[in-house]
C-alpha cells in the first residue's frame, strides 16, 4: 500500500488533517502522521518505508533522502522550497513539488498586522502614525505580493512594487506603480514588505545601503526569509537610523541582541506564524495531498520544481 508521511515540526490545524486524511484514504493509500518532532533521528526514521512526503518548513537534506528509500515525492505545503535539497532530490529520482498560491492570503494578511503594530509603536499608547497615503514597496509580485496590494488597497496607501520576473505591465494592471529595480523601490518607499525567496542572489541582499536610502520613518517587514537579511547590515541600520524599525516573522540570528537594543523600533514573532491558518493550512495541505495523489496515480508533474 502507497504510504504518505506527513512530517510537520510546526503541525497543521487538526482541520487540515483530516482533510489531508479524507483525500489520502480515499485514493486507498495509508497516513503517516509525525508532528511536532524535535529530533532529525525521529524523521530519519519515519521516512524509511514511505512513498510520498508533505512538509513545510521542514529540512529535507541528502541525509533525509539517503534513508527514504522508497521515496519517489516530496511536496512542500506552501511556497518556498529552499529547505528541499533540491539537487540530491533529482539525484535520487525524487520529484519535489510546492503548493503556489495556497497559503499566500495567510502570510498577506500578517503582513497587515505588522504594518499596524508596527507603525502604532508596538501598541506602547504613544502617538503613532496611520498607513493611509504612504508608499508601500512590494518587493516581488508573486502570489503573497499580489494579496499585499489587494489588501494595501482599502488601506489607501500608495503602492509600488518591483519584481525582476513579473512584466511591468502585469503589475500595473493592478495599479500598483511598477519600479526598474530594488534599489528604486526602497530609495521611493518609506515602508516595505519582502516576498522574495532565499537564493543564492537573494541571500543577504537586503543591506544597509538599500534600507539606508530609504526616506525617513523607514519600516521593513520581512514574512519572507531571514537569510535574505544582511544581518550586519541591520544592525548597522538601528545604529544609524533611529527612525528605523524593522518586524519580522522570522528571529534574525541577532534577535536577542535587536530584542534587548531596541524594542520600541524591532519586533519578531516566537515562532513563524504567516501561513499559520486553519484556511491556509487546509488549502496547502489538501493541495498537498492532491498533488501526491495525481503524480502517482496519473504521473502529473505541474508543480514540479526540480529538474
Ligand atoms: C511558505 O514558504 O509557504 C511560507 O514561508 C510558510 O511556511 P510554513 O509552512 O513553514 O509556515
Amino acid at each position: 500500500m502507497t504510504k504518505i508521511l506527513v512530517a510537520t515540526d510546526k503541525p497543521f490545524a487538526a482541520i487540515a488533517v483530516k482533510g489531508i486524511r479524507e483525500v489520502v484514504e480515499g485514493a486507498g493509500m495509508k497516513l503517516v502522521l509525525l508532528e511536532k518532532y524535535t529530533e532529525k533521528e525521529q524523521l530519519l526514521e519515519a521516512v524509511k518505508e514511505v512513498d510520498a512526503i508533505i512538509i513545510r518548513s521542514d529540512i529535507i537534506s541528502k541525509e533525509v533522502l539517503d534513508a527514504a528509500k522508497q521515496l519517489k515525492i516530496v511536496v512542500r505545503a506552501g511556497a518556498g522550497y529552499d529547505n528541499v535539497d533540491l539537487e540530491a532530490a533529482t539525484a535520487h529520482n525524487v520529484v519535489v513539488m510546492n503548493t503556489p498560491g495556497q497559503n499566500s492570503n495567510a502570510v498577506a494578511e500578517l503582513v497587515f498586522g505588522m504594518l499596524v503594530y508596527g507603525s502604532r509603536g508596538f501598541f506602547n499608547g504613544a502617538s503613532g502614525t496611520e498607513l493611509k497615503g504612504k508608499k508601500l514597496g512590494i518587493l516581488a509580485y508573486g502570489n503573497v505580493g499580489r494579496n499585499v496590494a489587494r489588501i494595501a488597497g482599502g488601506f489607501d496607501m500608495e503602492l509600488y512594487a518591483y519584481d525582476a520576473y513579473t512584466p511591468k505591465t502585469v503589475i500595473e494592471n493592478d495599479g500598483v506603480k511598477a519600479v526598474s529595480s530594488t534599489e528604486e523601490l526602497f530609495k521611493t518607499c518609506q515602508i516595505v514588505s519582502l516576498h522574495i525567496p532565499a537564493t543564492a542572489e537573494t541571500k543577504g541582499s537586503i543591506n544597509f545601503e538599500l534600507m539606508n536610502s530609504m526616506p525617513k520613518g523607514a519600516m521593513v517587514v520581512n514574512t519572507a526569509r531571514k537569510e535574505v537579511m544582511d544581518e550586519a547590515g541591520l544592525t548597522k541600520m538601528f545604529e544609524e537610523r533611529p527612525d528605523f524599525k524593522y518586524i519580522s516573522d522570522i528571529k534574525p540570528t541577532i534577535d536577542a541582541e535587536l530584542a534587548a537594543k531596541y524594542p520600541d523600533r524591532y519586533y519578531a514573532t516566537p515562532k513563524k506564524m504567516g501561513a499559520q491558518t486553519a484556511e491556509a493550512n487546509i488549502n496547502a495541505g489538501i493541495a498537498a495531498a492532491r498533488q501526491i495523489v495525481d503524480f502517482i496515480q496519473n504521473g502529473n508533474e505541474q508543480f514540479r520544481v526540480n529538474k
